[in-house]
């Protein structure tokens, strides 16, 4: 699975557009979407119901009004015609019955008629007027064959024309507030049954989704838009119920698969843990092998020492010996000759020069031979034992050459040997004489392979306060630089099954760089020969230096080091 998100996290849902929480979001809470609707309603039919009732009642009101205005014109122009001949013959009883008629409509409150030539009114009809009525009026001259004659006054009352105009307005506002409340009822009768119920039915439908009851279909018969909300709620519920069956097979398939992983994880621990087992084993049997080998190349080497001391000593010890053997058969001539009596002066004479040169020669052969023990017998302390002493390089070198001359006396190979007297050492000497007849003992064997003459240059400079450079150089066959590459390696060799072991250059590191203190490197190309550099200080490191059978350095040591 690629989705990183926890599936069942709920997202946070863009607001729907139009909803402002913050503002709306109290009248909600307040009132409930129902009561908005309701209210949304009622403004909005009230408000222009109550407009258009208003308007309506002022139209009446102005119509009625207009109507009492025609009515005082038409009276008054009647009264006026029918008084005309009664004011110009200036004889009342003329118009009395007109008048009566006029005034028997009780809007008239007042009717004067004025002569116009007497002072007082001809004729003058009142009746009182109620509290806060009011009246319009209207007077006009009357005239006869075009000379006005007198004048009439009349005042209707308003009063009636109000009360009808107010009696309108009123049936208009209860048909209005009539009007309001069936719309309301009806407006609450479909919100009820088409809104509200279906929105608490999904609100109830959403609450099992989040608490993952998904069993329950969504299911609205409608094709409204709450009837699509519905389809698509169902349409969530079923992706959901789906996501959470294939989530629960592959958690499933999960947790077997991490109980195999398991099981296969304690398998591969048991198995490593069993080959760990066996190669400690085999390393512990390389590393008794490797000090073997290690104890091996010291025997060796200090049996190459012995042989070159018998060597040495044979010459010395061989003249000595003949020379003896000669003197002792002098002495028997001689003493044959006592006992024959027959001994001549000239026979004594030549048998005791012999016998002084003879033991000469003896003695000087003796003597060369004890110098030799003597200086053998600190080589061959060195070499048995690691200690540590003062020594001159020049001599320890001589010394150590005379070991290692039996290796080149027989042939044409030899050794230069260019020490400059007075390096005074404090080290370790057995260990340093390894490694110089190392070094020496592989220019015979590898450098010189199949070549009848070589030559091995040995030189010390000291080019440091305290460091002295020991060049050990052949003029052999030299190495190719893969080879140069690996020779510090234990057990790399090139003569494989031929005398080779590989550990001569690897142990010749370990000494330099751990009990001498210095470094070792190699200059070498193929026919070139090869040069072993080495700089070591005067004074060996103190402490707990390494013993010579000491751990070998690391497998593909690089070569200058
Ligand atoms: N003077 C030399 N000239 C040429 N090759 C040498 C010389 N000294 C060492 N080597 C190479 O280095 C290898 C490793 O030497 P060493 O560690 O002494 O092992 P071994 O002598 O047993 O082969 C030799 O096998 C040889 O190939
Ligand atoms: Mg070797």
């Amino acid at each position: 699975m690629t989705n990183a998100s926890p599936p069942f996290q709920p997202s946070t849902e863009q607001a729907p557009p139009g909803a402002a929480p913050g503002r709306a979001g109290w009248l909600e809470r307040l009132f409930g979407l129902r009561m908005l609707i309701m209210l949304a309603v009622a403004f909005g039919l009230a408000v222009p119901g109550w407009l258009v009732a208003l308007q309506e009642a002022k139209a009446i009101e102005k119509e009625n009004m207009l109507q009492l205005q025609t009515d005082l014109q038409q009276l008054t122009e009647l009264g006026a015609e029918s008084l005309r001949e009664a004011l110009w013959q200036i004889y009342p009883e003329l118009g009395e019955p007109i008048i009566q008629a006029i005034f028997r409509d009780p809007r008239v409150k007042l009717m004067r008629v004025q002569d116009s030539r007497g002072s007082k009114p001809f004729f003058e009809h009142q009746r009182p007027l109620e509290v806060g009525e009011a009246v319009i009026s209207l007077k006009r001259e009357v005239l006869y064959q075009g000379r006005p004659v007198g004048s009439l006054e009349l005042s209707l009352s308003t009063l009636q024309a109000s009360q009808r105009a107010e009696a309108a307005q009123r049936g208009i506002l209860l048909r209005t507030a009539l009007s309001l409340a069936s719309s309301l009822l009806l407006a609450f009768i479909v919100l009820q049954w088409r809104l509200v119920r279906p929105i608490e039915y999904l609100k109830r439908a959403s609450g099992r989704l989040a608490r993952q009851a998904l069993d329950e279909p969504i299911h609205l018969q409608r094709s409204d838009e709450l009837g699509q909300l519905a389809q698509s709620m169902e349409a969530t519920r079923v992706a959901l119920a789906r996501a959470f069956s294939e989530l629960t097979a592959s958690q499933q398939a999960l947790r077997e698969h991490a109980g195999g992983l398991e099981l296969r994880v304690a398998e591969r621990t048991r198995e490593l843990e069993e080959s760990n087992l066996h190669l400690s084993e085999v390393i512990n049997n390389l590393s008794r092998a490797q000090s073997e080998l290690i104890e091996a190349d010291r025997l060796a080497s200090l049996g190459r020492m012995v042989a070159g001391i018998a060597h040495e000593l044979n010459t010395p010890l061989g003249s000595s010996l003949t020379m003896v053997s000669t003197l002792l058969d002098h002495h028997r001539s001689l003493s044959r000759a006592v006992g024959q009596a027959a001994l001549r002066r000239s026979q004594l004479d030549e048998f005791l020069a012999t016998l002084g040169e003879g033991l000469h020669i003896a003695e000087r052969n003796v003597n060369r031979a004890v110098e030799m023990v003597d200086k053998f017998r600190q080589v061959a302390v060195d070499q048995t034992s690691e200690q540590r002493r003062r020594f001159d390089l020049a001599v320890f070198m001589a010394e150590l050459q005379l070991t290692l001359s039996p290796n080149f006396k027989r042939s044409a190979y030899t050794v230069h040997v260019a020490i400059p007297p007075d390096l005074i050492f404090d080290s370790y000497p057995g260990p340093l004489g390894q490694v110089i007849s190392n070094l020496e003992l592989n220019a015979l064997v590898h450098g010189f392979d199949g070549r009848s003459s070589g030559n091995i240059w040995l030189s010390a400079a000291l080019v440091d306060d305290g460091m002295v450079r020991i060049s050990v150089r052949d003029d052999g066959v030299g190495m190719s630089a893969t080879v140069r590459e690996h020779i510090f390696d234990p057990f790399f060799t090139t003569r494989l099954g031929r005398g080779g072991s590989g550990l001569g250059l690897a142990i010749v590191y370990n000494i330099v760089t751990g009990m001498l203190g210095g470094r070792i490197s190699v200059n070498s190309q193929p026919e070139q020969g090869a040069e072993f550099v080495l700089e070591l200080p005067l004074h060996a490191p103190t402490g707990d230096a390494p013993t010579r059978s000491e751990a070998l350095p690391p497998l593909s040591q690089t070569s200058d080091c």
